[in-house]
């Protein structure tokens, strides 16, 4: 589990949630933000479980608020697209962008994966970094990414 995900359910929950649905809209937020701006059926399962609430109920709330994004896809994989990682990162997103079609904001590998790109994730040193369901991988190679991209 991301342990960002982890540290921001477990705030919320102290502040409240999920009875508290001030509480619970800002970490269903932060989290969002946390996982690249949507939340996947990993993260939603992850929170769901943190909160001691079924992921149905989860996505019951998220409809009624039209800030908050789900998606169908089972994980997300976030690309950082600052200037370090976009220099050494280059055949990354080729390899997304161009072998396997994927475009931002949309689902690639049958639905299973979210694409999505975001700006620089603090990490400048260890580029190219990349997040997978929220949690930052660094200095990620092009192999090691196709391993994570096939596991279940
Ligand atoms: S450029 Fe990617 S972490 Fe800064």
């Amino acid at each position: 589990m991301s342990e960002s995900l982890q540290e921001i359910v477990t705030y919320y929950k102290n502040q409240g949630a999920p009875g508290d649905q001030a509480a619970l809209l800002s970490c269903l937020r932060e989290a969002q933000q946390a996982c690249g701006g949507m939340l996947d059926s990993a993260a939603q399962a992850q929170i769901a479980a943190l909160l001691g609430v079924k992921p149905s109920y989860l996505q019951a709330v998220a409809k009624r608020i039209s800030d908050l994004k789900l998606s169908g896809a089972a994980h997300t994989l976030t690309v950082c697209t600052g200037v370090n990682c976009t220099r050494k990162g280059s055949e990354i997103r080729r390899y997304l962008e161009q072998e396997l079609g994927a475009q931002p904001d949309k689902t690639f590998l049958g639905g299973k994966w979210m694409y999505r790109i975001a700006g620089c994730q603090r990490a400048c040193r260890t580029a190219p970094n990349v997040r997978i369901d929220g949690e930052l991988i660094t200095g990620i190679t092009l192999d090691a990414l196709k391993k994570r991209l096939q596991a279940p």
